[in-house]
C-alpha cells in the first residue's frame, strides 16, 4: 500500500477524531492519529480495520516540544508530503460554570490554550507538508457559546421559553430594502 494517501488527525483517542481515524483507515488511508496517552494509541490501533496503516503519535497540542516532535515524525512517515490534516484536538465538554457571568477566566484561558493556540500550533507545524501535497486542512473546534446578550436576564432568572419582551435585536431576516444583503460592499 505504498501509494496510500496519508491523513493526520489530532485528538484521535475518542469521539469525532477517533471515529474519523477509523473511518479513513477503513477507506484505505494511512492514518496518523495523535493521542495524549500511549494506552489510547494502542486502543486506537486495536479498533482499526487495517492496524498496520494506523500510526499513533503521542502529542499534547499545548506543548511546543510535543508538536515539533510530532511534525518531525509525520515528516519521516510521509516524506514531507501530507495529503490531509484534521485539526480536531480540543476540549469539548467544559465543566463547571460556563455562563457569561460566572465562567472563570482560568477556564477560558485553558480553552484558548487548547482549542485556539493548540490548533494554531499544530497547523503551523504541518502546513509546509500540506502545501507540498496541495493537501486538505479540516478544522474542528469550539470557543464556547457563553456570549450572552448583556441585556438578557441572569441565568437564575432565565426562563427557557420565548420571552414576551421583544428581543433588543430582533432576528428577522433583512429584506433587500431594509438592510444590506450578503455580498454587498464586495462589488
Ligand atoms: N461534541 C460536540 O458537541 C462539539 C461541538 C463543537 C465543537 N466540538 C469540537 O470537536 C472536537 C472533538 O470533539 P469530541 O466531541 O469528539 O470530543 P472528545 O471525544 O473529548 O475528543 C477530544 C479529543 O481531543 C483530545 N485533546 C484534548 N485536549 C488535548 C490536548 N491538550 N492536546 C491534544 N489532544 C487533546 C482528546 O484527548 P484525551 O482523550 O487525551 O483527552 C480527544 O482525543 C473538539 O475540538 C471539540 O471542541 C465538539
Amino acid at each position: 500500500m505504498g501509494t496510500s494517501r496519508t491523513a493526520l488527525i489530532t485528538g484521535a483517542s475518542s469521539g469525532i477524531g477517533r471515529a474519523t481515524a477509523l473511518h479513513l483507515n477503513d477507506a484505505g488511508y494511512r492514518v496518523i492519529g495523535t493521542v495524549r496517552h500511549q494506552e489510547d494509541g494502542a486502543a486506537l490501533v486495536a479498533g482499526a480495520a487495517q492496524p498496520d496503516m494506523l500510526i499513533p503519535v503521542r502529542c499534547d497540542v499545548t506543548n511546543e516540544h510535543d508538536v515539533q516532535a510530532q511534525a518531525a515524525r509525520v515528516g519521516e512517515i510521509t516524506g514531507g508530503v501530507l495529503d490531509a490534516m484534521f485539526s480536531n484536538a480540543g476540549i469539548a465538554n467544559m465543566r463547571g460554570d460556563v455562563t457569561a457571568e460566572g465562567c472563570p477566566v482560568a477556564t477560558l484561558d485553558r480553552m484558548m490554550q487548547v482549542n485556539y493556540l493548540g490548533a494554531v500550533r499544530a497547523i503551523q507545524a504541518h502546513l509546509p507538508m500540506l502545501r507540498a501535497a496541495r493537501g486538505t486542512l479540516v478544522m474542528n473546534s469550539a470557543l464556547m457559546a457563553c456570549a450572552w446578550c448583556a441585556s438578557a436576564p441572569p441565568p437564575s432568572e432565565r426562563r427557557w421559553k420565548p420571552s414576551r419582551t421583544p428581543h433588543p435585536f430582533p432576528r428577522t431576516a433583512p429584506t433587500p430594502s431594509s438592510g444590506p444583503s450578503c455580498g454587498e460592499g464586495l462589488r
